[in-house]
C-alpha cells in the first residue's frame, strides 16, 4: 500500500482503517531511534500512523522552536521505507484554534526534574499528545525511553484520564560510541559531540553501582572530568513511575537521568539502574 500523507484532520479521518492502529507521535527530523519506534508499532497493529508536528506549545519562549530541524521530505522517505501507512502532518492552525481555552495540566510531576528546567513543557506535550490520541484514535502508541519523564507522564495521563490506549516504551537507540540518538544531535559541532559523550559514559558508570549515593557519585565523577564545556543542568536518580528522587534505602529499578548543555545544545539522556543488588 502507498503511504498516505494526511495534512489535516479531514484527510486523516479518510485514511484511518478499521483494524488496530498504532501511533508513533514525532516532531519529525526522523532518525534511527524513530525507525525503531515505527518497527515496534508495525509489530503491534495492522495500520501504523506516524504524526509529524513540531508542537509550539511544548517549547519555552527562549527554546529552539524556530530552529528545530524540519526535514519533511527526508522524513517521508523514512516512513515509506519503514512501511508506514499514514503520515499525519497537520499545520499549527489545524491543531490549535485561535480561541482555544482548555489544555492538559501535567500536575506536580510535570514541575520536577525536566519540568523544573522547562516550565510548561509537559503541559504542552501532554496537550498535543491527548489531541493526537483523539484525532488518530490509536489502540497502541509507541514512545522512546530516551524521553523517560515524557513516557512516565504519558502513562500517568492515560491512567488518570482513563484513556483506552496501550503505551509502549521502546529502548533508547545509541551511536556505537554511546551517544543517544536525538534530533538535536545535528546541532553539535565535532568538538561538542566529543564532550557530549560524557553523558552516556556517566550513565554507564553510574549503572555499575548498586546504592543511590554510589550511583550518583560515579556518574558525577565522569561529568566533572568533562570540564566547563559541559554545563550540567541536573543529574538525578528517580523512581521510574513518579520521577521523585529515590532515597538511600531504595531498591529495585530507578532511572538515572541527566541533562546538560554542550555549546548551544541541550541534551538529555537516562538509563535504568538496578539498586540493592
Ligand atoms: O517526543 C517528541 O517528539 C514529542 O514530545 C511528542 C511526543 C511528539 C509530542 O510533541
Amino acid at each position: 500500500m502507498d503511504l498516505i500523507v494526511a495534512r489535516n484532520r479531514t484527510d486523516l479521518l479518510k485514511a484511518r482503517g478499521d483494524g488496530p492502529v498504532a501511533l508513533v507521535p514525532t516532531m519529525g527530523a526522523l532518525h534511527e531511534g524513530h525507525r525503531s519506534l515505527i518497527r515496534e508499532a508495525r509489530a503491534r497493529a495492522a495500520q501504523v500512523v506516524v504524526s509529524i508536528f513540531v508542537n509550539p506549545l511544548q517549547f519555552g519562549p527562549h527554546e529552539d522552536f524556530s530552529r528545530y530541524p524540519r526535514t519533511f521530505d527526508a522524513d517521508l522517505e523514512v516512513c515509506e521505507v519503514e512501511g508506514v501507512d499514514v503520515v499525519f502532518a497537520p499545520s499549527a492552525e489545524d491543531m490549535y484554534a485561535p480561541d482555544r481555552q482548555v489544555s492538559v495540566r501535567a500536575g506536580e510531576m510535570g514541575r520536577i526534574v525536566e519540568g523544573a528546567a522547562r516550565p510548561g513543557h509537559f503541559d504542552g506535550m501532554l496537550t498535543v499528545v491527548l489531541k493526537l490520541f483523539n484525532l488518530v484514535r490509536p489502540d497502541v502508541a509507541v514512545f522512546g525511553q530516551k524521553d523517560a519523564q515524557q513516557l512516565a507522564m504519558i502513562r500517568r495521563m492515560v491512567a488518570d484520564l482513563d484513556l483506552d490506549i496501550e503505551i509502549i516504551g521502546a529502548p533508547t537507540v545509541r551511536e556505537p560510541d554511546g551517544l543517544a540518538l536525538s534530533s538535536r544531535n545535528r546541532y553539535l559541532s565535532a568538538p561538542d559531540r566529543q564532550v557530549a559523550l560524557a553523558l552516556s559514559r556517566a550513565l554507564a558508570a553510574g549503572a555499575e553501582r548498586a546504592t543511590p549515593s554510589k550511583v550518583l557519585a560515579a556518574a558525577r565523577a565522569v561529568l566533572d572530568e568533562a570540564g566547563p564545556a559541559l554545563d550540567l543542568d541536573y543529574l538525578v536518580l528517580v523512581d521510574p513511575a513518579t520521577f521523585a528522587e529515590v532515597d538511600e534505602s531504595h531498591s529495585g529499578a530507578a532511572v538515572l537521568a541527566v541533562a546538560a548543555r554542550v555549546g548551544a545544545t541541550r541534551l538529555i539522556d537516562n538509563v535504568v539502574v538496578s539498586l540493592g543488588r
